[in-house]
């Protein structure tokens, strides 16, 4: 077993290391537990004077989920953190995340303020899926219904028939490929190919990667598996075939958390960000998990299984935009209509897919 092997699995096998490597996550060096807590109250006074609330992603700093619970906010994916912004009674959303949800929190909320804590926060996703190449693309196919993952700005939405979240895309690709429809998918390749295997659409895949999932090896995750048996692999749909095909539960972040609840193992290797591991641990405290192996260690370590964007969301950046009511993030109107068309589609499914399953439609 290779150097970079053996200390990435003695982290990774050890939660109490872990535990003590996300507490440095978790808590920011020039920040002691009372600045945490000053922070902390002065932002939840300005979410009640503003009329705002606070919905976070799984993968932000633990400090903002704790902050999201604690003042009535909401933290979870893409689709569910969309559905919340726009059915909130606030007037003001602060959206901890990445640019794309502050986006979409914009477009299906025209009428309400919407803050983030940074806009610089992209995704690698989106970078790759520039609107003019996209759109030639898809105008060279003018037979195929355009699908794309939430992922994407709003100028790539507006040229979508379909905008979905990994929790919900098998399903709607099933759905168009049962009407014998053929399909364009962006941006990210792994989950356009898990897509396609699982459904045997027609499918053009655009060559785009989550470079937090891209880190994730095969034969990591069965160096750690071998030290630990019995312990599930649970991986998120952005991550490689190779890793996906090793996976006993493969899902978007709700559905990796609900698969680590409801699942008999005691322990759980989890393929993707690590800011996942506040819910997990939370709703799961006595089950272990462990944080997948990435690529490597140091200086060959891109990621390190946490999103360099999300991990610019901080308490301190998050109060200045609520104070300041700056970090506004706004589409433009004649896009966002255009972009609200395949989002609305997205959401009506998913809500006639809910009664489906409870046996209501
Ligand atoms: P979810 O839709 O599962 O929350 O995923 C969003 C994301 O950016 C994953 O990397
Ligand atoms: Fe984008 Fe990957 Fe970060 Fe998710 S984890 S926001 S897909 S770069």
């Amino acid at each position: 077993m290779s150097k970079t092997i053996e200390s990435t699995l003695s982290l990774a096998a050890d939660t109490k290391l872990v535990k003590e490597h996300l507490a440095t996550i978790n808590m920011p060096a020039h920040m002691d537990a009372a600045k945490i807590a000053d922070y902390k109250a002065r932002i939840k006074r300005l979410l009640k004077e503003k009329d705002a609330v606070l919905v976070a992603h799984y993968y932000t700093d633990a400090l903002i989920q704790e902050l999201a619970e604690e003042s009535g906010g909401f933290i979870s994916d893409s689709l569910e953190m969309a559905r919340f912004g726009r059915d909130a009674k606030e007037s003001t959303l602060v959206v901890a995340g990445v640019r794309f949800m502050g986006e979409t929190a914009s477009i299906l909320s025209p009428n309400k303020t919407v803050l983030m804590p940074t806009t610089e926060a992209t995704c690698s996703l989106d970078l790759a899926c520039p609107v003019d190449e996209f759109s030639a693309f898809c105008d060279a196919h003018p037979d195929r219904e355009v699908v794309v993952y939430a992922n994407t700005s709003a100028a790539v939405k507006a040229r979508a028939d379909w905008v979905v979240t990994s929790s919900i895309a098998v399903d709607v690709v099933e759905h168009l490929a049962a009407q014998g429809k053929k399909i364009i998918w962006a941006p990210d390749k792994h989950l356009g190919g898990y897509i396609q295997k699982k459904t045997g659409a027609d499918m053009l895949l655009w060559d785009g990667a989550c470079i937090v999932h891209e880190e994730f090896k095969a034969q990591g995750l069965l160096d750690l598996k071998a030290v630990h048996p019995e312990a599930a692999i649970l991986a998120h749909p952005e991550s490689p075939d190779s890793v996906l095909a090793i996976a006993d539960v493969v899902g978007s972040t709700t559905q990796i958390i609900n698969a680590a609840v409801n699942m008999p193992n005691e322990s759980f290797i989890v393929a993707t960000d690590k800011g996942i591991f506040y819910k997990l641990q939370q709703l799961a405290p006595n089950k272990q998990f462990l944080v997948a192996p990435t690529a490597g260690n140091d200086a060959t370590c891109r990621s390190c299984a946490h999103c360099p964007w999300m991990a610019m969301n901080s308490l301190e950046n998050l109060y200045e935009s609520l104070k300041q009511g700056s970090n506004q993030v706004s589409v433009d109107r004649a896009l966002a209509e255009k972009a609200m068309r395949p989002l609305q589609r997205m959401l009506d499914f998913s809500a006639s897919n809910k009664l489906k399953v409870a046996g209501k439609a």
